[in-house]
């Protein structure tokens, strides 16, 4: 399953960036190092990602405010510096869903494989796509810093 929605608002979606793009990496994990997400091929991923209990309270609140009364695991920050892309994979976690929340504006670095071929996704801020955990998945290559919100739940 693919399915796009728009979450929240540009602005609201924007004004997060502003505060997320402000953080040191020492809120981040090195994903090559910890936790690793593994390319189908075994090949190292490489990005960074701040976990919700180690993100500011004002992030985290805003966050969860945008899932209102849906049962979520877990949100993530994932930050991407020039360069530093995911290959082909389906993530590591065992929930059955997961929705990436674009913060940047048209990036098409995300690349899901649909049953009629690869697709890309342009980011833009408070857009958002969810997936199944089946759907094997790719991030390009990044021109400039990127950051996107990652959920993950059981149910819809
Ligand atoms: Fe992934």
């Amino acid at each position: 399953m693919i399915a796009f929605e728009k979450i929240v608002s540009s602005e609201r979606a924007t004004d997060l960036l502003k505060k997320v793009k402000e953080l040191d990496d020492a809120y981040f994990i090195d994903r090559s190092k910890y936790i690793p997400n593994p390319c189908l091929d075994g090949t190292p991923n490489k990005y960074l990602s701040m976990s919700d209990d180690a993100m500011p309270k004002e992030i985290y609140d805003e966050l969860y405010s945008w899932f209102e009364g849906q049962e979520v695991e877990q949100i993530l920050v994932n930050r991407y510096y020039p360069g530093m892309h995911l290959g082909p994979h389906i993530d590591s976690n065992l929930y059955e869903y997961v929705t990436v929340v674009f913060l940047d504006s048209e990036l098409d670095v995300l690349n899901l494989e649909s049953p009629d071929g690869w697709v890309t996704v342009t980011d833009e801020p408070g857009k958002a796509v969810t997936i199944t955990r089946d759907v094997v998945h790719s991030v390009s290559p990044v021109p400039v810093m990127r950051h996107s919100i990652i959920v993950i739940r059981d149910q819809l």
